[in-house]
């Protein structure tokens, strides 16, 4: 993580005096492309998601407690952690880094590398928990910069249409990506997100290197009209020009290689009702898009029954579309 600043406009506004010095704070998980939308669509969901317990020290600081739930594999130097780095650097911004103690435990309750935005999850808990424990000092727009940068250190990129959906809630529309500009858009309330992982790995930065850089302009003429289409289709409430519009020419057709049973997976989920089926992120988990609960629940059930017979275990979640973002939870202690 750089020194560089992100924001020069925030020194000063963080209040040490404030009240609270614990708190606990639950992020989404989130499903970035939203199938044809690659790197500029994304939804967050209610469950799974990540949670970031913080505390305000007397020792000045910022240091990780603990880690749970991520079989080891994050590192706890407060430099090289994701969550400790970006709260690290918003302190600096705020010019209070040398004058405040900070502690985290980081719970994990979805798994790294499974395409749901694992570490957005964690970046966005972290750093909505230290503004609320500094009194919500920024907006959630001025806390954005911040978490991309998270995803940055995450994943070697900084696109943020995972960490759009985990702060802002909803769906959201990445509209610019080097002068950063969120549009939150339209959630229809039957809008429901079947997700199966399948336990293989694919790491971000591997599946974001096999995409071509160049696309042919007749499939982007495709992709453009069904990314327009969706956006229609969530404006108007229309679940059926939803579920024509979420197909994706230009990146699925790589990435599914690197999903076992993907194309079976997605005969099942569109034979049982589902408007769409597709890579949640960067994969391997798999989404499918319906109207209501049960459909979603049905859908889920075949492809982890399917998968099941041929040895490949696999999580799933149903849930409907995530409207808040973070929360702040009560602690339990
Ligand atoms: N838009 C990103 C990708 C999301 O597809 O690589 C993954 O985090």
């Amino acid at each position: 993580m750089s020194n560089n600043k992100v924001s020069t406009s925030i020194e000063g506004k963080a209040d040490l005096s404030h009240a609270v010095d614990k708190i606990r704070v639950f992020a989404p998980a989130t499903v970035a492309n939203m199938i044809c939308g690659f790197d500029i669509l994304g939804f967050a969901v209610d469950h799974p998601g990540d949670e970031v317990k913080m505390y305000k020290v007397p020792t000045p600081g910022v240091r990780i407690r603990s880690i749970e739930g991520d079989d080891g594999r994050l590192p706890l130097d407060a430099d090289k952690n994701t969550v400790s780095a970006c709260v690290k650097m918003l302190l600096r911004d705020l010019g209070i880094l040398d004058h405040i103690g900070i502690e985290i435990e980081l719970i994990k309750h979805m798994p790294i590398g499974s395409g749901l935005g694992s570490s957005s999850a964690s970046t966005v808990a972290g750093l909505f928990a230290i503004n609320a424990l500094l009194g919500f000092p920024l907006t959630k727009d001025e806390l954005m910069p911040y978490c991309v940068e998270g995803e940055r250190l995450a994943c070697g990129h900084g696109h943020a249409d995972n960490v759009a959906p985990a702060l802002m809630g909803g769906v959201t529309l990445i509209r610019g990506q080097e002068d950063l500009d969120v549009i939150k858009l339209p959630v229809p309330p039957k809008l429901y997100a079947g997700i199966v992982f399948p336990q293989v790995d694919v790491p971000t930065r591997e599946a974001r290197q096999l995409i071509k850089d160049k696309v042919l302009l007749k499939d982007a003429v495709v992709q453009w009209g069904n990314i327009a289409g969706l956006i229609a289709g969530l404006f108007q409430h229309d679940y059926e020009l939803i579920g024509r519009s979420m197909h994706d020419v230009l990146i699925e057709p790589t990435r599914a290689i690197l999903i076992p049973e993907f194309y079976e997976m997605k005969r099942i989920a569109l034979e049982n009702g589902a408007l769409s089926f597709g890579i949640s992120g960067s994969g391997p988990s798999v989404v499918a898009i319906t109207k209501g609960e049960e459909i979603a629940r049905i859908v889920t059930e075949k492809i982890k029954a399917h998968l099941s017979a041929r040895d490949i275990e696999s999580y799933q979640y149903v849930s409907n579309v995530n409207v808040e973002g973070p929360k702040v939870l009560p602690f339990n202690d």
